[in-house]
């Protein structure tokens, strides 16, 4: 029953997870119900224009409606052109200027100060244009700073355009976190000797690439009122992300993204993660990059796979490589000689596997060797072998020695007591018929009882016997001690087995 219910809960979360996915595929870039645009400016959040549209009071926007289009101000009166979610806004600024003609100064010097965000300092710089020209700007909101520069011409014909090194034009940076200026602008002569080539100073903030000098630029009075883009920096607070991460219900980094610190620890930004996009400020902000449809990453003949936050190429079958257009695509496998095929490798393997099992069996083999010809000995010694030697050796001379043959030789010499060549069974054990190696026929008689008590009265049989050479009597060639049970051997009688000898009635022949 769990089970089911599970089942069907996590159909339903996977049925509403689609309904969510597709709800969100136009990507949302304001507060729901609020405006995510003012005029031509797109208003993403944490910026606003309604009371619950920004995050706090700083990332209030103004859009003043009594425009066409609308046009979206900043702190008051700066003009916005552009917001990013990645922590930059450009606002417009106007440039400053000092005019003369021979009775008059007409002059106008713009500041401005930011509460929150600051002036980014990489990309915008200070100008100013003119002959007569001494530039101050100064700042005492953030970083305190006075800077400035001087610009002077000696005869108009040196000016030349886009350098702003001195002569018509000067440049100058902006320290780091600077929160506010105010622009002077000032002369040596009032431009009295300049006059008629050069009757205005200018000075603004400007982005970098926004402003090129030109030598026409000193003539005339085109830039009073002319406005200028700045590139601010923008973040959350003044905590870092550790700090801001512990507040969870203000935190303003949503699902998918991650938290990034504003250069000194006061403040922090969020970004989607790898393979997401969108407003990190959000909630259900980021989403998954589709990069299947988007980037076509995968080579032609890969199948691709959208997954979160990455996806997947994967080769036809046979093919190897990522699949990746980036990476390395997918291709047959090469059968290279530097490089070792499978199939190489398999017979490897498998040759190196049979080496070990052939190693393995000469082991086990000699290893049941030695077991043998141990069990061998140790039955040679239980049946009295030592003691049928100290007897051998005492009674040398009566005959030829008794032949001590191994298990092995009577083993060949009966085919392994091969049932064809048995000769006759009784109670006290089987005869076999055995051919030995010197193509001697004999007959062995293997005992059913080995008793290792008898052993003594066992060898001293064997002597006796030994020592018997009689016409009647079936001569013992020798024995065998090295088999469980001893073995004997005969010299080999044709003509049927001695019971048949003894019991013939129409005996042929006469046995004393
Ligand atoms: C948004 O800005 C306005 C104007 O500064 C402010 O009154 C309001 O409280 C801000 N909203 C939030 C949620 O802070
Ligand atoms: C919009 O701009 C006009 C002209 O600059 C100004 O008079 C008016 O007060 C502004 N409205 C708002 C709501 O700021
Ligand atoms: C100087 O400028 C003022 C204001 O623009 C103007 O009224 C005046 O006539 C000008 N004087 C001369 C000599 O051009
Ligand atoms: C950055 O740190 C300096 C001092 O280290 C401080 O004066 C400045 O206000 C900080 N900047 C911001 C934007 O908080
Ligand atoms: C400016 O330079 C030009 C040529 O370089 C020269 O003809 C002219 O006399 C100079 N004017 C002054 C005021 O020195
Ligand atoms: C400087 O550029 C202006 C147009 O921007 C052009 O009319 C003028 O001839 C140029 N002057 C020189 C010295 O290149
Ligand atoms: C510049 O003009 C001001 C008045 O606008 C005057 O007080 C000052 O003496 C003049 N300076 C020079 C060097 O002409
Ligand atoms: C400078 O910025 C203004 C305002 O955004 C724009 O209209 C103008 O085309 C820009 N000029 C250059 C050279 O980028
Ligand atoms: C951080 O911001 C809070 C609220 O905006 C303010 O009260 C506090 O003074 C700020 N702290 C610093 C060190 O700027
Ligand atoms: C990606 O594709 C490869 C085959 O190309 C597969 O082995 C792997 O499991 C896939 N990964 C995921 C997360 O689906
Ligand atoms: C796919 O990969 C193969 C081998 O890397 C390459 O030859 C082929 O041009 C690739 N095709 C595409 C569409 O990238």
């Amino acid at each position: 029953m769990g089970s089911i219910r599970s089942l069907v809960l996590m159909q339903l979360m996977i049925l509403l997870n689609v309904i969510l996915t597709v709800k969100a595929s136009t990507p949302a870039v304001a507060k729901p119900g609020c405006r995510s645009r003012c005029g031509d400016v797109i208003i993403p959040y944490p910026f606003g224009t309604g009371r619950d549209c920004n995050i706090t009071a700083g990332f209030f926007i103004n859009c003043n409606t009594s425009f066409i289009p609308h046009k979206p101000f900043f702190g008051g009166n700066l003009e916005v052109i552009d917001i990013s979610t990645d922590g930059q806004l450009r606002i417009l600024s106007h440039a400053s200027y000092d005019c003369f003609n021979t009775s008059y100064r007409n002059w106008l010097f713009y500041n401005f100060r930011l509460f929150e965000f600051s002036i980014n300092n990489n990309k915008n710089k200070f100008t100013a244009i003119g002959c007569d020209t001494y530039a101050v700007v100064q700042g005492s909101y953030g970083q305190r700073y006075t800077t400035g520069c001087l610009s002077l011409c000696n005869n108009i014909t040196d000016v030349s355009n886009g350098s702003c090194s001195g002569i018509g034009c000067c440049q100058t940076s902006i320290p780091k976190d600077v929160k506010s200026y105010d622009i002077s602008l000032s002369s040596y002569a009032n431009h009295t000797n300049v006059l008629l080539e050069n009757a205005c100073s200018y000075a603004f903030v400007a982005e970098i690439d926004n402003y090129t000098f030109s030598a026409s630029d000193l003539h005339g009075f085109e830039f009073q009122g002319k406005q200028f883009p700045i590139t601010l920096d923008w973040k959350i607070g003044n905590k870092s992300c550790n700090e801001a991460n512990m507040d969870v219900n203000n935190f303003a980094c949503k699902e998918y993204s991650k938290c990034v610190d504003s250069e000194n620890n006061s403040g922090y930004l969020c970004k989607c993660l790898e393979g997401y996009v969108g407003n990190p400020y959000l909630t259900n902000g980021c989403q998954d990059i589709n990069e299947c449809e988007s980037m076509s990453p995968c080579n032609g003949t890969a199948r691709c796979t959208n997954l979160p936050g990455t996806y997947n190429c994967s080769c036809p079958v046979g093919y190897e490589g990522d699949g990746k257009k980036s990476g390395t695509g997918c291709s047959l496998p090469i059968k290279d000689q530097s490089k070792t095929s499978p199939l190489i490798v398999a017979l490897g393997v498998g040759i190196g596997f049979l080496g070990l099992l052939l190693g393995i069996v000469l082991l086990c083999w000699m290893l049941r060797q030695r077991q043998i010809s141990k069990l061998r000995e140790a039955n040679f010694q239980q049946n009295g072998g030592i003691l049928l030697r100290e007897q051998l050796s005492k009674r040398k001379g009566y005959r030829e020695d008794v032949k001590v043959f191994t298990a092995e030789e009577l083993e060949k010499a009966t085919s392994n007591y091969n049932e064809s060549r048995i000769l006759g069974q009784g109670g006290q054990g089987t005869v076999y018929k055995g051919i030995l190696a010197d193509n001697q026929i004999v007959a062995i008689k293997k005992s059913i009882i080995g008793d290792p008590s008898q052993v003594e009265q066992f060898i001293n049989e064997i002597m006796v016997l030994y020592q018997i050479n009689h016409r009647n009597v079936v001569k013992l060639l020798g024995c065998c001690l090295e088999t469980q049970v001893p073995l004997l051997v005969y010299e080999y009688i044709t003509n049927g087995t001695l019971f048949h000898h003894m019991h013939n009635d129409d005996a042929t022949f006469y046995l004393s």
